[in-house]
């Protein structure tokens, strides 16, 4: 979809925080893209990119096996800034020089000192805090550039060459410890690279909807809705643009949030009056997983079950032509050292296959980060508990009951987890804390009730704040919360009588329990 003016190519060198910083880019109202570092100077010419940024990596510039860019790349005319790995790469490629550094390795929080009168640290502050991460550093600049920036150990921490536009950073300005981090980058997209951040998501809703309209014409799209809130913006974007030619397919498949299922019918059928067809197919996906207590093969049962409703309801439509999907944009970046895509860790329900017989498939948000789909669907008018609601894995409730599940289980489980996410809302966690559920342990124990002797369930919580998912740490949730939640599940669910709270991180543990 060709709707964006001006763009950024972000080049990934296998750094940590390629993603972020393409974030950070998007946050500054700029488009840009993630590449991997094997493009060519021809090809970001074709592209017309208004800017490069060279992201870091955990190579060694002056290693001959590392990463390299296309040297040509600094003969194109546009402007490039290097971070950490990346500005250490320009520095050798334009003859300058890197070395490692045995003793005074940078780590952490480090004062830097600016100069100030340079672009990218214009009206910025001459001292300040910047997040540094490396054990190599550039000890001669190339021919052209000055240093604009140093700290005790880096003599090198900023440089420039403000004829050419080169600009090369050893900290790294994407991350939040970096205090002026987002001055430094927006310095260089608008004052080196002269963009005008166009890319606002009210004109990116408005463009899509028309861009929609005419590639669909009047022909008919088929969407399966989860609930979530990529394929509810996805979704909406089509019915905003062709109305009823959309007809969305939401399987209840019964592993849902407690009442989540009616409230994706009400909003979805009644704020927004969609063609919806909700399937509630509870008792085939319960008798299929009956018995099964084996995660992957429990998630294997419901992602085949889920195709086989969702084309059994489809094929009583008739000819349909596109199928909408909420891919987004992490889904879809290719990785900058490997040679294959980055395939999500966990195959979703809702993943369907793309030979299913449609003439083409329609992903509207194919482009956009997580923070920019919300920002969509609030334009849209979704509700905001929707919009921001807490991932929630496609094989539902049937990955929180350990061992086989039963219809008490999942009754137990959904009021426990309804407590939870109530008294988290109710004190101001549920944006603060990026994942938090109630897991079914299959454990039974020993306690004392009145005067008598209980042996049921133990309910664990799970909480955890994230940036990414890959790694995660758990919530430090007050005592008080903690107290009031376990108190209120042993008086309010039946044949619960232990509460536990589990305190890993990940690694070592996943954030779910299966
Ligand atoms: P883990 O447990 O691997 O979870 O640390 C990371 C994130 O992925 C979600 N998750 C899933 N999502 N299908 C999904 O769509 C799955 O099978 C699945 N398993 C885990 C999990 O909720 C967390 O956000």
């Amino acid at each position: 979809m060709e709707i964006k003016n001006e763009a950024i190519l972000v080049m990934d060198f296998g750094g940590q925080y390629t993603q972020l910083i393409a974030r950070r880019v998007r946050e500054c109202n700029v488009y840009c893209e993630i590449k991997p570092y094997k493009i060519t100077a021809e090809e970001i010419k074709a592209k017309n990119y208004r800017g490069v940024i060279f992201t870091g990596g955990p190579n060694s510039a002056y290693d001959a096996n590392g990463p390299k860019c296309d040297p040509k790349i600094f003969e194109i005319g546009i402007p490039v800034l290097g971070i950490c790995y990346g500005a250490q790469l320009m520095a050798e490629t334009l003859g300058g020089k890197v070395t490692g550094v045995n003793d005074n390795k940078e780590y952490g929080k480090t004062d830097v000192e600016f100069d100030t009168s340079s672009l990218m640290f214009h009206s910025a502050q001459e001292k300040n805090i910047c997040w540094m991460s490396h054990t190599d550093r550039i000890e001669e600049i190339p021919h052209g550039f000055k240093i604009t920036a140093m700290s005790k150990d880096c003599p090198v921490a900023a440089m420039e060459d403000i004829k050419r536009n080169f600009f090369g950073v050893q900290f790294h300005l994407e991350v939040q410890h970096t205090v002026e981090g987002m001055l430094y980058l927006k310095n260089f997209l608008y004052n080196a690279c002269g963009c005008t951040a166009d890319w606002q998501m009210d004109s990116f809703v408005t463009d899509t909807i028309k861009y929609l309209r005419e590639k669909i014409g009047d022909k008919k799209v088929l969407c399966a809705l989860s609930g979530g809130v990529d394929s509810s913006v996805a979704a909406l974007l089509v019915h905003k643009a062709v109305g009823k030619q959309l007809t969305c397919i939401f399987v209840d498949h019964g592993l849902l949030r407690k009442d989540e299922g009616d409230q994706v019918e009400s909003i979805f059928r009644q704020q927004f009056d969609m063609n919806l067809i909700r399937v509630n197919a509870k008792d085939r996906f319960l008798a299929k997983l009956a018995g099964v207590t084996e995660p992957e093969k429990k998630r294997k049962i419901i992602g085949e079950e889920f195709i086989r409703v969702f084309e059994e309801e489809s094929g009583k439509l008739g000819k349909i032509e596109y199928l909408c999907q909420g891919t987004i944009y992490p889904d879809v970046v290719e990785s900058g050292v490997g040679e294959s895509a980055v395939i999500k860790s966990h195959h979703n329900v809702g993943g369907l296959p793309e030979d299913v017989g449609f003439e083409g498939i329609i992903e509207p948000l194919r482009d956009l980060f997580k923070d920019e789909v919300r920002k969509a669907g609030l334009e849209l008018g979704i509700p905001e508990f929707l919009v921001w609601r807490q991932p929630f894995p496609g094989p539902g409730l049937a990955i929180r009951i350990m061992g086989d599940i039963t219809e008490d289980k999942l009754d137990i489980l959904k009021d426990a987890d309804a407590i939870m996410r109530e008294e988290f809302a109710n004190n101001g966690l549920d944006r603060q804390v990026n994942q938090y559920f109630a897991v079914m342990t299959g454990i039974k124990s020993v306690g004392v009730m009145g005067d008598g002797r209980t042996y049921d369930n133990t309910i664990a919580l799970r909480a955890v704040t994230t940036s990414d998912f890959m790694t995660a740490d758990w919530a430090r949730v007050p005592y008080d919360v903690l107290e009031k939640i376990s108190n209120r599940i042993i008086n309010e669910v039946k044949n619960v009588n232990r509460v536990v709270y589990d305190i890993t991180s990940k690694p070592p543990a996943t954030i779910e329990w299966e």
